[in-house]
């Protein structure tokens, strides 16, 4: 990286009496701090190594998902890269985020075993700590905000996971997750500023490595920067040349924040459909790692990342969701300098909210000339919609949803509007129903 040196001062940065992390809940797309007080006036030393990422990796391996790290046919060409997916989303709840939690959850003492354990998340962490808490009967408790949507609250239910809604928004959710921790004697799991979760979510790196040995360039979603902390630990330990570039959303680059101030720097609330890693505040300890392993951090916006979303859908058939897209929509964006290279994206979460999917899709089929709603008038006597509908049918679109309006203030007394909604072959298609409308009389514009 150019500002290697400047990584390198910043990491004597760290002096905090409190440490303010942030993560995302997992569908209200607004970041949030959880806030963790510490007696720690200096940021501790990471004991984040390859050796503990690949004990974390003797402890998880059994439990985990092997995911493959297939080329991509598709994204190679479209990148002229060398392009393996490497696909967490198909993890048991959808996400890497089960090393991590995982690998707390097997070194915890017996008696921390049998208190149990506590996280504040409405997303991927909550259903990663739930899942392996269940399976490993250890009794896992919850916090999610009082806006949490049902569905969210049952899966994570459905893993045996005691939920505990609380809060108007996630920093209130965490503040009482943090109390109950410490009222319960309960381990708090940390999403991601903790060396044993960020050494689980290493093993994804040792994985890669492990199927693609040649690889090249290794490019990741930064959220807090534990899944980019621990492979980029894995990656550079094993092969210093191996690059590894992280993404993060342009509406919130925390990471790269911190990076270029030298300390953690919590940013504004902001929306972003790559919920998982809407974080406002980078982790003290993921940044030190960061700065030492990280060559690159390029940011995506919201169309790049929807696009790419869509593109994995249509092209791979994988389900991502937006931090899961993220890593694809840097490469295929040109973001990273990356030509002709050998390289890994992580494609680390399918979580999507289907309404979400369902208006990604629509839009990016409008986008494409696939989907197109006119508005035509018409006069109002019987027939004159048949004939309409001949001459659309004349040109092959097929109508997928009309909406008649004959009070619209656009219209002549007498006449009416309709909405038409259609499936097209593309923009030369719309121009040909556009040039056909228009020769048959009709008054009409494009309204999507
Ligand atoms: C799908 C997905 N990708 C990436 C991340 C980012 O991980 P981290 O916060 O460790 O940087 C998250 C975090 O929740 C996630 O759920």
């Amino acid at each position: 990286m150019s500002n290697r040196g400047l990584w390198v001062c910043s990491k004597l940065i760290a002096h905090h009496s409190l440490l303010i992390g942030y993560q995302q809940s997992s569908r209200i797309l607004m970041s949030k701090p959880i806030l963790i007080r510490t007696k720690a006036a200096r940021a501790p030393e990471n004991r984040v190594s390859l050796s503990e990422i690949q004990a974390a990796m003797g402890r998880i391996r059994e439990s985990i998902y092997l995911s493959p790290c297939a080329r991509s046919e598709n994204f190679s060409q479209l990148t002229g890269n060398s392009v393996y997916l490497k696909l967490d989303n198909l993890q048991r709840t959808g996400a890497f985020k089960e090393r991590g939690a995982l690998n707390k959850l097997l070194t915890l003492t017996p008696e921390e075993r049998s208190r149990g354990v506590i996280a504040a998340s409405a997303g991927n962490h909550a259903q990663g700590v739930a899942y392996h808490a269940g399976k490993h009967s250890v009794r896992a408790q919850i916090v999610m905000p009082l806006t949490t949507p049902l569905i969210k609250v049952s899966a994570t239910k459905s893993y045996g996971a005691e939920i505990v809604l609380h809060g108007a928004n996630y920093d209130e959710a965490c503040e009482e997750a943090v109390r109950r921790s410490h009222q319960y004697g309960l381990t708090f799991i940390h999403p991601f500023d903790d060396e044993v979760v960020i050494a689980g979510q290493g093993t994804m790196g040792l994985e890669i490595l492990q199927q693609v040995p040649e690889i090249e360039a290794v490019i990741a979603p930064i959220g807090g920067g534990g899944l980019i902390s621990g492979v980029a630990c894995a990656i550079k330990e094993s092969n210093p040349r191996v690059r590894v570039i992280g993404v993060q959303p342009a509406r919130l680059p925390s990471m790269k924040v911190a990076i270029a101030e030298g300390h953690p720097v919590t940013l504004s609330p902001a929306a972003t459909i790559a919920d998982g890693i809407a974080v406002r505040r980078a982790g003290e300890k993921t940044l030190a790692l960061v700065q030492k392993y990280v060559d690159d951090i390029v940011m995506v916006d919201e169309e790049e990342i929807a696009n790419a979303i869509l593109l994995l859908l249509e092209r791979e058939k994988t389900l991502a969701e937006g931090a899961g897209a993220a890593a694809i929509a840097a490469l295929i964006n040109h973001k990273t300098s990356l030509n002709g290279n050998k390289v890994a994206v992580l494609v680390c979460g399918g979580n999507i909210d289907v309404s979400l999917l369902s208006r990604i899709m629509e839009r990016g089929l409008v986008k494409d000339g696939r989907l197109v709603r006119l508005r035509v008038h018409l006069p109002d006597y019987p027939g004159a919609l048949h004939r309409l509908t001949g001459i659309l049918a004349q040109h092959r679109a097929n109508i997928v949803e009309t909406s008649y309006d004959r009070a619209y203030y656009g219209v002549n007394l007498g006449d009416t509007a309709i909405d038409i909604t259609m499936e097209t072959r593309g923009p030369d298609h719309i121009t040909e129903l556009l040039s056909a409308l228009s020769a048959s009389g009709y008054v009409h514009e494009r309204i999507l």
